[in-house]
């Protein structure tokens, strides 16, 4: 199957450098081609150049760009995309007053979440996440890694993971998976909070590996959650098993979320909303990518983590949707990189490495995924005609997506 994309107006994200992610200053660079083309054959893009070098020959399929320009579809390496009904009672009482911990505190939240994936079954649950999937692939998406975490025993959580391993056979997106069992305290554990970390390594951890379930394992590391210590002792476990760490780290506090992470070689650790120089200089020389979730600091109307501080320090990022319905009920990465811009003053050109080349890393896609590199997935958001690269953060409300390539195939 040979795809071939004509009439580009600009080909952006191109990487033939063979780095795993960009870092400091390096992060300001794009590079691009005008008036190019792209081609792919079983999947892989095979080569691109200025459309004068266009080569003879037929393809399979051929797209017409119309002056669009063509990127690396985004990497969205944070979600809690399976979940039960929704919460926007509590985002009312947010409006209300109320904050995301006192929420929790009142047995709102997570746990409200966990209470409703109880009563689903694997089929709902799946009815309910695939067409989450179609909206992330709607603003350009194509790879995302998917937390459990709702399920918060070993049954719930089996469940959750086994709808996210059915997700990602049916979807063409690249697809990982992420044991949170330490999201919360199960409500029948509160008070044995320690019982319940037992319960994680002696029995969760143990049968996740089993059904080869999880590609990494997370933990809420945070004032009102879990502690360094207990977080610590549930990386060792997932270690055991093969599972690297993805952390949320300093959301709500300055927790030793990072510090730990970056001990156990998490791959990244997610929020960073407190994050100083003690901080910064852990993450520094670590192969731990942080990774910023504005959509959580907007929808919670919380501080934001110092971004410009931690590029200018040398530090490279990631930015995700952290897709959920209590902190960030939207999988649309193209906002998400309007709001690095807007809120994180990031320039597009940073955003855009941050939600592409930066992303895959934080889900260990580098290889494959998020730049335009020959030998790497054809997978490319094909955007509208539009005026320069910076319009796209900059018309924030608007789609702007005239079409999504995975895998080498047209999917919108
Ligand atoms: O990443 N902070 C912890 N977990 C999620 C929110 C989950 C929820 O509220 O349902 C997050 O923001
Ligand atoms: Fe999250």
């Amino acid at each position: 199957m040979k795809l071939i994309i004509k009439n580009i107006g600009q080909l952006a994200g191109i990487d033939e450098s063979g780095r795993e992610r960009i870092m400091g200053a390096d992060m300001k660079e794009l590079r691009t081609l005008d008036n190019a083309y792209i081609t792919a054959e079983d999947g892989m893009i095979t080569a691109y150049g200025s459309m004068s070098e266009l080569p003879e020959g037929r393809a399979d399929e051929e797209i017409d760009a119309r002056g669009g320009i063509v990127l690396p579809a985004f990497c969205d390496s944070h979600t809690h995309i399976v979940y039960a009904g929704s919460r926007e009672i509590e985002f009312v009482d947010k409006i209300n007053g109320l904050s995301y911990e006192e929420i929790a505190k009142r047995g709102g939240g997570i746990l409200n979440s966990a209470d409703r994936l109880h009563t689903a079954g694997e089929q709902e649950l799946f009815d309910e996440a695939m067409p989450r999937l179609q909206q992330m692939m709607a603003s350009g998406t194509g790879a995302a890694e998917i937390k459990s975490g709702y399920g918060l025993s070993t049954e719930d959580e089996l469940k959750m993971l086994r709808v996210i391993r059915r997700m990602a056979e049916a979807s063409p997106m690249t697809i990982r998976a992420t044991f949170l069992g330490a999201h919360a305290v199960a409500r029948n554990y509160i008070g044995r909070q320690s019982e319940y970390v037992d319960l994680i390594c002696r029995e969760m951890i143990p049968a996740v590996a089993a059904e080869g379930l999880a590609d990494f394992v997370d933990v809420f590391c945070d004032r009102g959650f879990f502690t360094p210590e207990e977080t610590a002792r549930m990386l060792e476990c997932g270690a055991k098993y093969g599972m690297r760490p993805k952390i949320h780290a300093n959301e709500l506090a300055a927790s030793g979320g990072i510090q730990v992470g970056v001990k156990y070689e998490a791959l990244s650790v997610d929020h960073l909303e407190f994050t100083g120089d003690e901080e910064i200089a852990a993450l520094l020389g670590s192969k731990t990518m942080p990774t910023i979730l504005p959509g959580a600091a907007f929808f919670l109307g919380m501080n934001y983590p110092p971004a410009r501080k931690m590029i200018d320090a040398g530090l490279g990022v990631a930015i995700a949707s952290d897709f959920n319905p209590g902190s960030s009920p939207s999988g649309n990465m193209k906002f998400i990189v309007s709001l690095a811009c807007i809120k994180l003053r990031m320039n597009p050109q940073e955003a855009l490495n941050a939600a592409t080349l930066n992303g895959a890393y934080a889900m260990g896609l580098q290889k494959t995924h998020g730049s335009i590199t020959r030998g790497k997935k054809a997978n490319l958001w094909i955007t509208q005609p539009v005026s320069s690269l910076e319009f796209l953060p900059y018309a924030y409300g608007t789609s702007l997506t005239a079409g999504l390539v995975l895998n080498g195939q047209k999917v919108l």
